[in-house]
């Protein structure tokens, strides 16, 4: 199976919003690999990070990443860091990848407050642009569509529909036609 659609983008872009009324409209599954990472550890990404490191949590990230990615037929909404392991990089050639992009202003005013372990520093808002600074280009790279994250949630599944490259994967998944 290849997923119908991969999102792509930073903290607060929301992928896993978007990626769950993608599903609907699409009846399809939606994978969070975050919560999938969540699932098979046991653990908060919170605690993996505090427990065992950025490093460990890369390399489950990337595990989970590739099988999702062989498994699903349906939405899979990434990690927000996960485009900075190169060989998910590599394992997300020939997937259709729609990066939500988002400002600095607009995503951390999303974040502020949650428990984002990247963000546990002396000045958040800060740590937020330099690291999306840091991505932006990546998340660019990677993608093979890109839409404004901050559009209504409506009106960015409309444009990510209608974007597909083709209809053959959805039709195949959903049995309905082209
Ligand atoms: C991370 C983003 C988080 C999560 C982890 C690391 C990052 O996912 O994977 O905290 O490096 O940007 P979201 O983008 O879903 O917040």
């Amino acid at each position: 199976m290849t997923p119908v659609v991969v999102l792509t983008g930073f903290m607060g872009s929301g992928k896993s919003t978007v990626g769950q009324e993608l599903s609907r409209s699409l009846g399809v599954e939606f994978v969070d690999t975050d919560l999938e990472l969540e699932h098979r550890a046991g653990r908060t990404i919170a605690e993996i990070f505090a427990d065992d490191g950025e490093k460990q949590f890369r390399t489950l990230e990337l595990e989970t990443v590739r099988d999702v990615l062989a498994d699903s037929g349906g939405i899979v909404s990434l990690g927000g860091g996960s485009v900075t392991v190169p060989a998910i990089r590599d394992a997300l050639v020939g997937h259709h990848v729609v990066y939500l992009e988002i400002s600095a202003d607009d995503g951390f005013a999303r974040v502020a407050g949650t428990d984002r372990p990247l963000l546990a520093a002396a000045d958040p808002a800060k740590r937020y642009a330099e690291l999306l600074d840091a991505r932006r280009d990546i998340y660019r790279a990677v993608a093979t569509h890109t839409v404004d994250a901050t559009d209504a949630v409506e009106r960015l599944v409309a444009t990510i529909i209608d974007a597909l490259p083709d209809s053959g994967g959805y039709a195949a998944t959903t049995g309905e036609q082209a």
